[in-house]
């Protein structure tokens, strides 16, 4: 997507192609700054502290991070290392596997002559499909909201809801939630999406905001208790998410408070997709209640909140009583009976068994 004016990844090979680049995403959207990673211990960090996140994201970040280690020491013991402490930094996005287990299968039959160059190509094409990904989910989800728009009065828009950021931010270009959502905007079709803004860490109102208003999409953001309300009103057509881990089953997990926007779109007759790239299904699982680990992350993030001040500043402030204790459990699983369909880069399928070994066959 365009910043300034300019195509923009969220990673990107150094000019001198000694380090990756990244958007720093903690800035957003008061700053846009970039970050070089130089170093497997960057490129961890990077994921840690969520300066890169979303799961397509995180798992090409782990790729180049693979290259980064192999590049200052190509030996087996390096490799094995460098795997398991990209694989601890966060524990429900399955892309991150995905992508380390395709790095390492790739480089470890390879002499060690050999490795960083081909870790460096590797990691550069898991970039480079994320984008083709994505423009398979966008062709896929455009006919869905065409189909909308062709009910609606002439001049009123479709409006879609959507959760965190499942944006061009959360992957290396376009996005999934937000790809068939580009799609229809460019085609002309008027859409206004609702943006939740999925507290705690604020996703919605800090980057889905900042990237839809950088593209000119139309666009509101309401807080994650308003979606329930929108929809009892006739005032939400569809809603469309991302997913950090979807079981062969077609359970869904993603961003803490996705469960409860299904349930009031259930409830509503309000259409509930979800936009699930191929790296994001992990076909070895049944459950998602049961078998998707839950990240829980730092009270911090619910006891405080950060923001710019009239000065200009970014100053964080505290919002509870002492003494009051937090829970931060960060995604939640949306079982398969509450998801209308998913938008895949094949195409759009029932969230079940069937659905997605129709689309594929070759998967166990
Ligand atoms: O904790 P985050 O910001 O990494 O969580 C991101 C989400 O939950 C996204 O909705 C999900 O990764 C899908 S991104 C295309």
């Amino acid at each position: 997507m365009n910043v300034g004016g300019l195509p923009t990844r969220t990673l990107w090979l150094s000019i001198d192609g000694g380090a990756v680049e990244i958007i720093d995403q903690t800035g957003l959207p008061h700053a846009f700054v970039t970050a070089r990673l130089a170093s497997l211990e960057d490129a961890a960090h990077a994921i840690r502290a969520m300066q890169v996140r979303g799961a397509p994201l995180i798992g090409a970040t782990a790729a180049w991070g693979l290259w980064l280690a192999l590049r200052s020491d190509p030996c087996d013991a390096a490799l094995e290392r460098a795997h398991a402490t990209l694989l601890a930094t966060r524990p429900t996005a399955v892309n991150l596997r995905w992508a380390l287990d395709r790095m390492t299968a790739h480089v470890r039959p390879l002499p060690a002559s050999e490795r960083a160059a081909a870790a460096r190509a590797l990691a550069e094409k898991i970039c480079d499909e994320d984008v083709a990904l994505n423009r398979g989910i966008a062709a896929a989800g455009l006919p869905l909201i065409r189909a909308l728009a062709q009910r609606k009065t002439p001049g009123q828009p479709v409006n879609i809801l959507t959760h965190c950021n499942a944006g061009w931010l959360a992957t290396v270009d376009l996005g999934t939630a937000t790809a068939p959502i580009y799609a229809a905007h460019d085609a002309g079709l008027p859409i206004h999406v609702w943006v939740d803004e999925t507290r705690p860490r604020n996703q919605g109102a800090s980057l889905t905001a900042w990237e839809l208003a950088n593209h000119g999409v139309p666009h509101t953001v309401i807080t994650d208790n308003a979606g329930g309300h929108l929809m009892q009103h006739g005032q939400v057509d569809l809603v469309i998410v991302g997913t950090d881990r979807t079981t062969a089953t077609g359970d869904v997990c993603n961003k803490i408070g996705t469960y409860l926007k299904a349930l009031a779109a259930q409830d509503n007759g309000v259409p509930f997709y979800v936009a699930v790239p191929s790296p994001s299904i992990d076909w070895s699982l049944s459950d998602g209640r049961r078998e998707i680990p839950i990240e829980e992350r730092a009270g911090s993030e619910v006891a405080q909140i950060t923001g710019r001040l009239a000065n200009g500043t970014i100053a964080t402030v505290s919002l509870l009583p002492a003494g009051s204790t937090v829970a931060n459990p960060a995604f939640d699983v949306t079982p398969a009976r509450l998801i209308t369909g998913l938008i895949t880069e094949r195409g759009l399928c029932a969230a079940s068994a069937l659905g997605l070994r129709g689309l594929f066959p070759n998967r166990e």
